[in-house]
């Protein structure tokens, strides 16, 4: 039977068919277009010439690749602020003054400033004041593409080993292409040994990644916990803590057993680790890390411009824009998402609030125990509490967003804090109780900055002007890295 006939007998056949072709046509068109485009795209992608291996200019990766480009280089942009949040400079110690007391003897009491876009990555280690004295040149490793290339060049054990100011000539592109993805396929890759080394001390071979997991684990290179090595034989080599797992508690286990601490606080002696920025692992204990939500989902969203679909790199706040980094799966307003987030941030920070008030006045008590006579044996205990409380508090404190990306355990570690800085405090008190001394210790005038960084002993002045005389210094690092630039990607004719 022809199917004019069919038709003629059965018409809705003919409706069936109409719609159906239509709607094949529709969606062949559709995906032809999409594949045509995609065809263009990874054609236009790979018949670029494969990149230098060592080239570290984003310009140069960025070349054919606009979309790419145009949003990395918006991580320029200051101009957007949550509530807690965003990518202004913001002085900490200005904001909260309570912040140098708790770094007193470590740099941080100098100068600590809200992350800002990966643009300033190293201009905001240039400038800050914990760098006027000599640093090791580990505290390149998450600032710059110069990295890797170092790495190979040098041999990683030789590159930690090396001062921050003796590589500076080195080290002078803001993170970009390279750190993330293979010259030759665009692919995303893992640059940096330690979150490499990190795994396979936890049975894993991060190579053996999953899309989806590369999408958070480039991030993981450095939104992480870390410290230096103080092994002789190998000085300041970068080690991710991460041997007995991911929480504030069993980190500490890893630092206790390797007797570990980055500083003996100037007031109260004890023996503090300093938290970095335990994203990743916060993150990975959070609801969206177990529905399979990465990093990338909400920070590096896809976009479109006219037909053309491409990944957003304005990596900042994913509030700035929430149609394209939350919408797309959640069903709420924009503001009623919004408001859930700020009002789990507000939990976190009174918390936070609350707990650092015990540990700045635990601080201030043991000092003043000390000059009572207090011993060394006796304050032992005491000084383990201060030591556990001021690590949850920074755990959480040093994270990026507020506790966001897991809102529960910010808080559970938090809480553990609270404990630890009042049994601290009960402790201290009991020791100067023994000695007859029952009275309260009066809190200092802390209320500014100036004043905050006077009563710990800052001399503010001088290392402001140590810094102003390395701005010339800075200026014949980025004229030789220019020249030594100029030949790379050259071929010998
Ligand atoms: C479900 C979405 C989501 C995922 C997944 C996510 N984040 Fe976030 N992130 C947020 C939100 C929301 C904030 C809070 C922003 C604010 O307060 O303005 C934030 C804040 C941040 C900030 C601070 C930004 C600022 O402006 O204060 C950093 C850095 C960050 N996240 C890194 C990461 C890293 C690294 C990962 C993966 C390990 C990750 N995020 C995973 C949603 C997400
Ligand atoms: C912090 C890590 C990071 C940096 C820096 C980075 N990218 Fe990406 N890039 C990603 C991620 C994540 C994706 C998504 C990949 C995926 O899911 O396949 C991506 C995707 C891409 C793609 C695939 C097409 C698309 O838009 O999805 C291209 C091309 C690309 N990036 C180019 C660049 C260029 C050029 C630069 C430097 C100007 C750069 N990237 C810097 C992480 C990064
Ligand atoms: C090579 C190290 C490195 C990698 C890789 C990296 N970051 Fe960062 N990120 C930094 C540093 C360093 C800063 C702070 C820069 C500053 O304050 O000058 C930062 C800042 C940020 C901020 C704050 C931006 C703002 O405007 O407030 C966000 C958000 C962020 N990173 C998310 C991510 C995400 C998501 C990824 C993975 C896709 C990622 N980062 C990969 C090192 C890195
Ligand atoms: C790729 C999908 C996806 C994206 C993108 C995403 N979320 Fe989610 N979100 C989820 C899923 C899945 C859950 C878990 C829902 C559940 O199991 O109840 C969730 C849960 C939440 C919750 C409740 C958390 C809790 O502890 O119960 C909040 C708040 C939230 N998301 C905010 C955001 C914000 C803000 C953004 C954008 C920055 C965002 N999400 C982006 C998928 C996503």
């Amino acid at each position: 039977m022809k199917i004019a006939q069919l038709v003629e007998r059965k018409p809705w056949i003919g409706w069936l068919l109409f719609a159906g072709t239509a709607g094949a046509v529709f969606a062949a068109a559709v995906v032809g277009a999409t594949i045509v485009e995609r065809r263009q795209e990874s054609a236009a992608l790979r018949s670029m010439d494969p990149i230098d291996p060592v080239e570290p200019r984003s310009e140069v990766w960025g070349e054919g690749r606009p979309r790419e480009y145009e949003t990395w280089k918006a991580t320029a942009d200051t101009s957007f602020r949550s509530e807690s949040g965003g990518s202004a400079m913001r002085d900490l110690i200005e904001e909260d003054p309570r912040i140098a007391i708790l770094w007193a003897g470590y740099p941080f009491s100098r100068d600590y400033n809200q992350a800002r876009g990966h643009a300033y990555a190293i201009q905001d280690v240039r400038n800050t004041l914990r760098t006027t004295g000599p640093m090791p040149a580990t505290c390149w490793t998450c600032k710059s593409p110069d990295v890797p290339r170092l790495m190979d060049t040098m041999g990683v054990a030789a590159y930690y080993k090396g001062s921050l100011n003796d590589l500076g000539h080195e080290v002078v592109n803001p993170i970009g292409c390279k750190d993330c993805h293979d010259p030759k396929t665009m692919d995303l890759r893992i640059t940096r040994p330690a979150l490499v080394e990190a795994y396979a001390r936890m049975g894993k071979d991060v190579t053996k990644s999953t899309h989806n997991e590369m999408r958070s684990l480039v991030c993981a290179q450095c939104h992480v916990e870390y410290y230096f090595s103080k092994d002789t034989a190998r000085p300041n080599y970068l080690v991710f803590p991460w041997d007995s797992g991911f929480s504030a508690a069993k980190m500490e286990k890893f630092y206790d057993q390797n007797q570990f601490h980055d500083f003996v606080h100037k007031l109260s002696k004890t023996k503090v680790i300093k938290a970095q920025h335990p994203d990743f692992e916060l993150y990975s204990q959070g609801v969206h890390a177990r529905r399979g939500v990465s990093c990338a989902d909400c920070h590096m969203p896809y976009k479109s411009e006219g037909s053309v679909k491409f990944t957003d790199h304005h990596i900042r706040s994913p509030l700035a824009d929430m149609s394209t980094s939350c919408m797309v799966c959640h069903r709420q307003s924009e503001e009623t998402l919004r408001e859930d987030v700020y009002m789990r941030q507000r939990r976190v920070n009174e918390r936070k609030f609350a707990v650092e008030d015990q540990i700045v006045r635990a601080h201030i008590e043991a000092a003043q125990a000390w000059k009572d006579s207090a011993t060394e044996k006796e304050m032992e205990p005491a000084l383990d509490k201060i030591r556990r409380a001021q690590w949850r508090w920074d755990w959480v404190a040093a994270s990026n967003g507020l506790g966001f990306h897991a809102p529960d355990v910010a808080q559970q570690t938090l809480g553990q804090a609270m404990e630890f800085a009042q049994a601290a405090r009960l402790e201290i008190s009991r020791i100067r109780a023994r000695r007859g001394k029952t009275d309260t210790v009066p809190m200092p005038d802390i209320s500014t900055k100036e004043k905050a960084q006077a009563y710990i002993g800052l001399n503010m002045d001088s290392l402001r002007s140590v810094k102003a005389g390395q701005a010339s210094m800075f200026r014949a690092w980025d004229s030789a890295a220019r020249i030594r630039e100029a030949g790379y990607g050259k071929k010998t004719p």
